[in-house]
């Protein structure tokens, strides 16, 4: 498997639980490095920018309101097949069909406010990496 990178972001209702290092831990235990992060408060600019591919779906009004409802954790993730392996570690969109023991499944409590979010692709990656950070921000390891 080829060694990647992936765009993770620890959405405020996770970051107002507390449990970013419970998640960070998550990343670490199953060989993801994290290689770049901060935290910010997004602004609704920012959130529109990010999420424009949705900009048609009924729910991008309420994703966008949430995303910019407190602070949320940024991150970039380098490990082997590190795309796929985030979203394994995230399960589900739904909580409600997140496969026990993913981050979803005991963080998140609703479609909505649901705790993570993770590149859903190689090229998407690259695209969602290069919109949070410069590259001399992105730290090989
Ligand atoms: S995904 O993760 O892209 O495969 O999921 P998708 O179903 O395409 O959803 C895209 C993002 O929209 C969020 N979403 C919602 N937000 C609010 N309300 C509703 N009903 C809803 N349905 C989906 C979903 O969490 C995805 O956000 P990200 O940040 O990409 O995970």
């Amino acid at each position: 498997m080829a060694l990647e990178r992936t765009l993770s972001i620890i959405k405020p209702d996770a970051v107002a639980k507390n449990v970013i290092g419970e998640i960070y831990t998550r990343f670490e235990k199953n060989g993801l490095k994290v290689v770049a992060s901060k935290m910010k408060q997004l602004s609704k600019q920012e959130a529109e920018g990010f999420y424009a591919v949705h900009r048609e779906r009924p729910f991008f009004g309420a994703l966008v309101n949430f995303m910019i409802s407190g602070p949320v954790m940024i991150q970039v993730l380098e490990g082997e097949g590190a795309v796929a392996k985030n979203r394994e570690l995230m399960g589900a969109t739904n909580p409600k069909e997140a496969a026990p023991g993913t981050i979803r499944a005991d963080f998140a409590d609703s479609i909505d406010a649901n705790a993570v979010h993770g590149s859903d692709s190689l090229e998407n990656a690259a695209i969602e990496i290069a919109y949070f950070f410069p590259a001399t921000d992105v730290h090989a390891r």
